[in-house]
């Protein structure tokens, strides 16, 4: 993984666009048409609200337990958005379902100066080894997924044990999911998870889930 091409690490695919089906298939749709545009309207926002955007977020990031040498997975990184406000000394991991998306993060990168390895995939498939990441986090969108438990099971399949996990979704969906359940997320995390914390609403619109892999 990580090849370089021209100084710029390559997006690996790990994704078979033909078995996509169901709300992954839309996600995967709209989220390509809407990539080259996705950032402004949250540049725009930030600008007027002078940093609102950016507060909004590390509100959300400063939960993470970032160490200088830890190995970080933001699922469906889109633009990058959240990357570019975390500790420059860790290594970053991003997939994303959505190529646009990932070519737009990837052009961001570039501009700040930022470096993740990204990869194309499904959340519900995550092409990492067990137990490989110090961090793993997601921030918008579960709630489209085709198959939130899957995505959560494999965020904490692929996280060291120990590991504390964040996941903020949407309370209001942007547009109309028909598949969205309106069950809580917390009830889809795997037995055993430690020290599960769950907010209902912060900024963004979203509601916020930690808790802990267990450490054996
Ligand atoms: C609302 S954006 C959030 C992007 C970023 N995390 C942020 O905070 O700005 C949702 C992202 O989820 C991605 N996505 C949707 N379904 C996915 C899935 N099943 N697996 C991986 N990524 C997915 C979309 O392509 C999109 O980039």
């Amino acid at each position: 993984m990580g090849r370089v091409d021209n100084g710029v690490e390559m997006i690996e695919s790990f994704l078979d666009k033909a078995k996509v089906s169901g709300p992954n298939r839309r996600n995967l749709k709209i989220h390509d048409a809407i990539a080259p545009l996705y950032d402004f309207p949250y540049d725009l926002y930030d600008f007027l609200s002078r940093g609102g955007i950016k507060r909004e977020r590390l509100s959300y990031l400063q939960e993470l337990e970032i160490k200088p040498d830890s190995a970080v997975l933001e699922v469906a990184v889109g633009t990058g958005a959240n990357l570019r406000y975390l500790p420059e000394t860790a290594s970053y991991f991003g997939l994303d379902i959505s190529l646009g998306m990932l070519k737009k993060c990837q052009k961001n990168l570039i501009r700040w100066g930022r470096k993740a390895r990204l990869f194309q995939g499904e959340a519900e498939n995550l092409p990492f080894d067990n137990s490989t990441f110090d961090v793993v986090f997601h921030m918008g969108g579960i709630d489209s997924f085709s198959d939130r438990a899957k995505a959560i099971k494999e965020m904490v399949r692929v996280a060291k044990p120990g590991a504390k996990l964040l996941i903020a979704g949407e309370t209001e969906m942007p547009f109309k999911v028909k598949s969205a359940p309106k069950i809580t997320p917390a009830a889809l995390l795997p037995s055993g998870m430690e020290n599960i914390e769950f907010e209902e609403t912060r900024g963004l619109r979203l509601y916020c889930l930690t808790f802990r892999k267990p450490s054996n």
